[in-house]
């Protein structure tokens, strides 16, 4: 097996982060926060201090807005589709070269193993720009025969947005900065981003490989800080056109809120409690390892995370069998080990949110049948739990934990596709869901009747930039990816001409 990374990488991002604070990108130049302040990111396998980072505030958003609608109206506005493809595609080539150091900064920043910090973050980066960038030259309006009466000559074109603010989260840092970016730029947008306070680094390299693209200064702004700080205000700002945010449902509100300044854009992607279904005649040598993984994997920090199991009662014993064996001889532990599976949780507070959660439920009178502790004291990290005897009105089984907890119910033959379905629409939630049958029938009459944005059949993983992304309900508003997540990144204009 290869080596994890490069000897003696590790040590030179430390040497780099000593140095001073990581400063955040602004108009093509890199800056401190214009009150100096900054903040700690910590390496949650440890505890241990990582950077200081600048900590951005409202007066650094209104620079980083004004470049951003300064490259806009200016240089931006004048690059050719196809040059917006080359330099997409140069910007991927250039995370490839570079693909080392950005696993291993996701790892330290996040917590991610790191053999999934490549195939994950790195590879899913690279795979968003390859995919977007040639969307640039493939945008298009449309003409229209109109019924009023007179001789019309109607067109309808398909702009770019403007300027756009992306708030991302600290779950896939760089592949979420990315998707994000990739269509944005594709469409002729500029771009003021800001990562997670918990994982700014990856970004904030990321955004010297976009200058070293040849991006045009002001393109690409990023703007490191807190969510009450620089989110906040990027929300609200008034010269933004769009916000697009992935994250809690509860920022997502206070975002809506926010953006009622102006009346901008909003697209949301909030997360869900998306269920998997393994039906008796499953194929349990898949279905098995994809129900635990599809909540362990990440320590369960995914948007799409299975975190809901439904088991037809004849395979039932064999299938949470099959996951608490997985849970209990998958490698938790050190990220920087090639064969390591579970990784901490992101920070202290999101600690204390999943193990306060796995108490609640046993208050509320789940039995843990895996898991449920904490592991050592430095780290992050959680055993990976199932939880049975869950009833749908209990917070374990209705709220999105975001750790590693499933909860896992059985069914019987007196569950028709309906009621399974209403059990599988049961939350607030829309992301995503998994069935595992081989009945053809069953699974796509299941599939229509999920209320889920995206559903796997009988395969875990799915998740590409050419299909779209987002959810139903409380999961939140529009989507990403494929040719739907370009097309939000424009506003349409109808132009109807008297001949
Ligand atoms: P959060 O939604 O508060 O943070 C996500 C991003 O939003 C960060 O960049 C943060 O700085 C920013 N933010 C926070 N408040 C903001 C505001 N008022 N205006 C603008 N931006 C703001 O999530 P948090 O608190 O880190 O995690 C709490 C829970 O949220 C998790 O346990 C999980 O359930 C959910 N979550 C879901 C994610 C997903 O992929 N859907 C990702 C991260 C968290
Ligand atoms: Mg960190």
């Amino acid at each position: 097996m290869n080596a994890p990374y490069s000897p003696g990488l590790l040590e030179q991002l430390q040497l780099r982060y000593a140095k001073g604070t990581a400063k955040m990108l602004i108009g093509g130049d890199w800056v401190e926060a214009q009150s100096g302040e900054t903040f700690q990111t910590i390496n949650p396998s440890t505890g241990a201090v990582i950077a200081n980072v600048a900590s951005g505030s409202d007066v650094d958003v209104d620079r980083a807005v004004a470049a951003a609608r300064a490259a806009f109206e200016g240089p931006w506005a004048k690059i050719r589709p196809d040059e917006r493809t080359r330099l997409l595609l140069k910007l991927a080539d250039l995370i490839e070269a570079n693909a080392d150091e950005l696993a291993l900064l996701e790892t330290i920043d996040v917590g991610r193993p790191i053999q999934f910090s490549r195939m994950i973050d790195v590879q899913g980066a690279i795979g968003q720009l390859r995919y977007n960038a040639g969307w640039a030259s493939k945008i298009a309006g449309e003409t229209t025969e109109i019924s009023a009466p007179g001789e019309w000559f109607s067109y309808v074109l398909r702009e770019p947005i403007g300027v756009c603010a992306q708030i991302v989260p600290w779950n896939f840092p760089l592949v979420m900065a990315v998707g994000k970016l990739a269509p944005a730029l594709a469409a002729g947008c500029t771009i003021v981003l800001k990562p997670a306070e918990q994982t700014p680094l990856s970004t904030l390299r990321l955004g010297e490989l976009v200058l070293e693209a040849g991006f045009p200064a002001g393109v690409v702004n990023i703007v490191t800080g807190f969510g009450r700080t620089a989110g906040a205000a990027l929300a609200a700002h008034r010269d933004v056109d769009k916000v697009a945010f992935t994250g809690s449902t509860v920022t997502g509100k206070a975002i809506i809120d926010a953006s009622k300044t102006n009346f901008k854009r909003v697209q949301l992607e909030l997360g869900g409690k998306s269920p998997t279904f393994i039906f008796a005649d499953a194929d349990l040598s898949r279905a098995i390892p994809a129900a635990a993984m599809g909540i362990f994997f990440n320590a369960g920090q995914v948007c799409a995370a299975g975190s809901r199991l439904f088991v037809h009662e004849k395979v039932a014993d064999q299938v949470l069998e099959g996951i608490v064996n997985m849970a209990k001889g998958m490698k938790v532990g050190d990220t920087l080990e090639g064969d390591t599976m579970i990784g901490p949780l992101v920070s202290a507070a999101q600690l204390e949110r999943v193990t306060g959660y796995i108490a609640t439920g046993r208050e509320e009178g789940a039995r843990v049948l895996v898991g449920g502790e904490r592991i050592g004291e430095g780290g992050y990290f959680v055993q990976p739990t199932v939880l049975l005897d869950t009833k749908p009105d209990m917070r374990v089984r209705k709220e999105e934990i975001f750790g590693p907890v499933l909860c896992a119910m059985r069914f019987g033959d007196d569950e028709d596709i309906d009621a399974l379905a209403g059990r599988g629409n049961e939350t607030e939630f829309g992301l995503s869901a998994s069935i595992y049958t081989q009945n053809i029938s069953t699974a796509h009459k299941l599939a229509r009747r999920l209320k889920a944005g995206t559903i796997r059949i009988n395969g875990s993983g799915g998740v590409d930039p050419a299909l779209p992304l987002g959810g139903f309900k409380a999961s939140g508003w529009g989507r990403e990816n494929g040719k739907a997540g370009i097309e939000a990144y424009t506003e349409l204009k109808a132009v109807s001409v008297a001949l």
